[in-house]
C-alpha cells in the first residue's frame, strides 16, 4: 500500500511531471536564448530504464496516478514511444500525457497513441507565421499545425493548447488565437509568464496578467466562470459565449494555486524537485546508480517532498529565480 508523497502543509502529490530532456528544437524568447543552453551531458541524463524504474516506484510505492512527460522537447527523446508503452503497462496504470511543441508530432502521433499515450498539450502562442518565427526564432508554424491535426486524428483528446502572451508581441492576437482554437476544437489556456526564463529577463511589469487577458478578450467574447471547481488543476476555466466551449487562464503569478498543488517533478538528470520554484533538489540518480532498493529510493523521495515550501514566493522580498530554467525543469 503506497505511503503518499505528503508535505508539512497537508498536500499530497499524485501528479508526476518527468522531464525527458532539456534540449529543444525551438528557442522561445520567454524560455531560452537564441544560441540555446549548455545541455546536460548524455551520461548525466537518465536512461529509459532508469526513467521507467523511477516512475514505477512512484506508482507502486508513492501513489502517483498521473504522469506528464515534458522537456525541453519530449519528442526529441528517441525512446519516447517505448517509455510510454512501459509506463502504461504499470499497475495501477497511470494516466500518461505529454506537453510538447508538436514539431514532428505529425509523424509520431499514431505510434504514441498506440503505445498508450492518453493526451497531449501543445505550446502555441500565435497562429500568425511571422509572429511565430519571432517568438520561437524558427519558421515552423506549419509543422506545429500539422502536429496538432495528427494528435486529434490519433484520438489524443482533448488536445489542449498553452499560450504565453508577451507584451507587444502576441498579446493583441489573443482573440484571433482563441477563434482559431474554437473552430478546431482545441482547448486553449492562456498562461501568465513566470520567472523561469534562462536569461532572467522576466519582470512583473512586462508580464501580461490574467486581468489583462480578460480585457483583451472582452470586446470579442463573453466569458463566464464555468462553475466547475478547479481542484488541483492550474487553469481556471471560463465558458465562451455561454459555452459549451471553454477557455482557461493559468494565473500562477497573480492568483497562485500553490495551496492546492498536487505535483512533483523529476528532472532529466534524475533530481526530484518538489516545486517549479524549489531551491533544493534531491538526487535520485546517484541512488539509482548505487545499489539502493526501491524502498530506499521511495523513502528519499518522500523526504524530498516533506520539505516543500508553502508557495512559490514570487512576491516575497528577496525572491530568487531558480537556477534551473524552465527548459530543464519541464514546466
Ligand atoms: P493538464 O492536466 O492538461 O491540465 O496539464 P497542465 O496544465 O497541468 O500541464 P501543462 O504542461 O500543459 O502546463 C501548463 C502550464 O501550467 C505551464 O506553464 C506550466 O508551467 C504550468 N504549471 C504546471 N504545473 C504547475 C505547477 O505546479 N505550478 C505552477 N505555478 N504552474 C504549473
Ligand atoms: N512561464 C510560464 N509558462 C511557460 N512555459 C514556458 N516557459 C514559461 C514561463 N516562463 C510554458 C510553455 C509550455 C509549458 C510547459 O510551459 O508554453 O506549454
Ligand atoms: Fe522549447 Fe518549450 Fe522552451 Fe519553447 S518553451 S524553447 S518549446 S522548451
Amino acid at each position: 500500500k503506497p505511503m503518499m508523497l505528503a508535505d508539512q502543509y497537508g498536500r499530497v502529490a499524485s501528479d508526476l511531471r518527468v522531464s525527458l530532456t532539456d534540449r529543444c528544437n525551438l528557442r522561445c524568447q520567454y524560455c531560452m536564448p537564441a544560441e540555446g543552453l549548455d545541455w546536460l551531458p548524455n551520461d548525466e541524463t537518465l536512461t529509459d530504464d532508469e526513467v521507467v524504474r523511477l516512475v514505477r516506484i512512484g506508482v507502486e510505492h508513492l501513489g502517483i496516478r498521473e504522469v506528464r512527460l515534458t522537456g525541453g522537447e519530449p519528442l526529441l527523446r528517441r525512446g519516447l514511444a517505448s517509455i510510454i508503452a512501459q509506463l502504461t503497462a504499470l499497475s495501477p496504470r497511470p494516466r500518461v500525457s505529454i506537453t510538447t511543441n508538436a514539431l514532428g508530432l505529425k509523424h509520431t502521433a499514431d505510434k504514441l497513441a498506440a503505445a498508450g499515450l492518453d493526451r497531449v498539450n501543445v505550446s502555441l502562442d500565435t497562429v500568425d507565421p511571422e509572429t511565430f518565427a519571432e517568438i520561437t526564432r524558427r519558421d515552423r508554424l506549419d509543422d506545429v499545425i500539422a502536429g496538432l491535426e495528427a494528435a486529434k486524428a490519433a484520438g489524443l483528446e482533448p488536445v489542449k493548447i498553452n499560450a504565453v502572451l508577451m507584451r507587444g508581441l502576441n498579446d493583441e492576437q489573443a482573440p484571433k488565437l482563441l477563434a482559431w482554437c474554437l473552430e478546431r476544437g482545441y482547448r486553449l489556456r492562456f498562461i501568465e509568464q513566470m520567472p523561469l526564463d534562462a536569461q532572467h529577463q522576466w519582470n512583473r511589469e512586462q508580464m501580461i496578467t490574467a486581468d489583462e487577458i480578460f480585457e483583451i478578450l472582452r470586446p470579442f467574447y463573453t466569458l463566464t466562470p464555468s462553475g466547475r471547481s478547479r481542484g488541483s488543476a492550474p487553469a481556471e476555466e471560463f465558458a465562451v459565449d455561454g459555452g459549451p466551449a471553454t477557455v482557461g487562464i493559468i494565473a500562477s503569478v497573480t492568483r497562485p494555486f500553490c495551496g492546492d498543488c498536487d505535483r512533483v517533478r523529476l528532472t532529466a538528470d534524475g533530481q526530484v524537485r518538489n516545486c517549479l520554484f524549489a531551491r533544493e533538489e534531491s538526487d535520485l540518480r546517484s541512488a539509482l546508480r548505487g545499489d539502493a532498493s526501491d524502498a530506499d529510493i521511495a523513502q528519499r523521495w518522500r523526504d524530498a517532498m516533506w520539505i516543500k515550501r508553502p508557495g512559490h514566493g514570487i512576491d516575497d522580498e528577496g525572491f530568487l529565480q531558480p537556477t534551473r530554467p524552465m527548459s530543464a525543469i519541464g514546466g
